[in-house]
């Protein structure tokens, strides 16, 4: 029997929540397409169809945004808490904590709630926000009520309300982080819920997966090959260079995507509405064709195209966001994903429990009954 590493190609179980679609370049999230989504609706609307199998009307909207501006706000002693952690720790463990410790008896129990769901999605940005501004030395600051999700993750990062473009891109990059089927860190959730824990505590399993950098991404990759290319005339030799060097052109590539990741395609548009057709954006735009171009002959048939970190990179960098919050980020947009696929499997759990094939040494001795 071929060996399986990874689990690559098993089948993990049913979901109602998203397709993802390699060979196509399909990304369905509940009936829609994902990168529709990202450019038409807002975090809250795509976030209530994850969570309820459909798009709110107006009036479940507005309740969903009161609910979520509310939850917004860190417990006291969650602020006192995050602040004893040095500065050394990483933000993606300090994020752990920090839900962990929001797993007080109402967040815990059995079966998880759409309310914790609600609460953990909501508060997590203004966790991130806290943070990231007490490394810089700069006070945290208050959510304001009357701003969107998007938004509010902004005002809390910059101090800045922020431009109506930048709102519309960010919401389309944490809309096209919300789910992407059973990934390591949403299948992580799955199985830590499925002993019957908690929301909280898968939670916690879903974000410790997501801190690897091979599943985390790492966008700044692509921001420094960007910045090292310089200028439209460099990109064809650089990247000859990088491909006879055997180096991987960040951005491209893709285990499950054998087209154009739909991601990627979207981002691209959220990027040109956001900042404009300006020098960055053309060059984004011809490194990329370049590199396509360039990866089908050095690579001939391995189906090498853009992927999501590669434009992700353009709006996370115009938004002028440091590095450290480039996977917080991409986990708050995440969480969505994660708590819906954590309730679907509360509501038909049956724990996990796979086999392995044992391939270590057996006693000398005969069997001792
Ligand atoms: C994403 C990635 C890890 C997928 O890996 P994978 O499915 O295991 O694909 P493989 O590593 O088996 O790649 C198949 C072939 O294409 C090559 N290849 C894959 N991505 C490449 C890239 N970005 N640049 C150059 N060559 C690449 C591999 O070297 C390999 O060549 P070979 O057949 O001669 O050995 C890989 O494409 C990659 O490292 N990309 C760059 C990093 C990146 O953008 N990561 C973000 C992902 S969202």
């Amino acid at each position: 029997m071929a060996k399986v590493t990874g689990l690559e190609g098993v089948v993990a179980g049913e979901t109602e929540i998203g397709l993802v679609d390699g060979e196509k370049g399909h990304l369905v999230y509940r009936g829609y397409w994902a990168k529709e989504l990202a450019v038409s609706k807002s975090y809250e609307e795509v976030a209530y169809l994850l969570w309820n199998g459909r798009l709110p009307d107006a009036e479940e909207l507005a309740q969903l945004k009161a609910q979520m501006a509310e939850e917004r706000v860190i417990p006291e002693y969650l602020c006192r808490m995050l602040d004893l952690f040095p500065a050394s720790v990483p933000l993606m463990l300090v994020l752990q904590s920090a839900v962990a410790a929001l797993g007080d008896k109402e967040n815990t129990t059995w079966p998880p709630t759409l309310k914790q769901a609600v609460r953990l999605t909501a508060v997590l940005p203004a966790i991130i926000a806290y943070r990231a501004r007490r490394l810089q030395g700069l006070e945290p600051l208050d959510s304001l009520p009357e701003l969107g999700h998007a938004a509010n993750y902004l005002y809390l990062l910059t101090g800045k309300l922020p431009e109506e473009a930048h709102v519309k891109a960010l919401s389309a990059y944490l809309i096209l982080c919300m789910e992407h089927g059973m990934n390591a860190s949403t299948f992580a959730g799955r199985v830590v819920l499925s002993t019957e824990s908690d929301m909280c505590a898968a939670v916690c399993g879903a974000i410790g997966a997501m801190k690897g950098p091979l599943h985390g991404g790492a966008p700044y990759e692509v921001i420094s090959m960007l910045e090292d290319i310089g200028t439209v005339e460099r990109a064809e030799p650089w990247l000859r260079n990088a491909l006879d060097n055997g180096t991987k052109l960040m951005g491209f590539g893709h285990r499950i995507y054998k087209t154009k990741d739909p991601r990627a395609e979207a981002l691209q548009i959220a990027t040109l509405e956001m900042i404009g057709k300006d020098a960055s954006f053309d060059l984004a735009l011809h490194v990329e064709a370049t590199a396509i171009a360039l990866l089908e002959e050095y690579k001939p048939g391995r189906r090498l195209f853009t992927n999501v970190e590669f434009y992700a990179a353009a709006i996370l960098k115009a938004l002028q966001l440091s590095p450290e919050i480039f996977t917080p980020t991409f986990t708050a947009g995440r969480i969505v994903g994660w708590t819906a696929h954590i309730l679907e499997q509360a509501a038909n759990n049956r724990i996990f429990r796979p086999q392995s094939t044992y391939i270590g040494p057996m006693p000398e001795s005969e069997v001792v009954s």
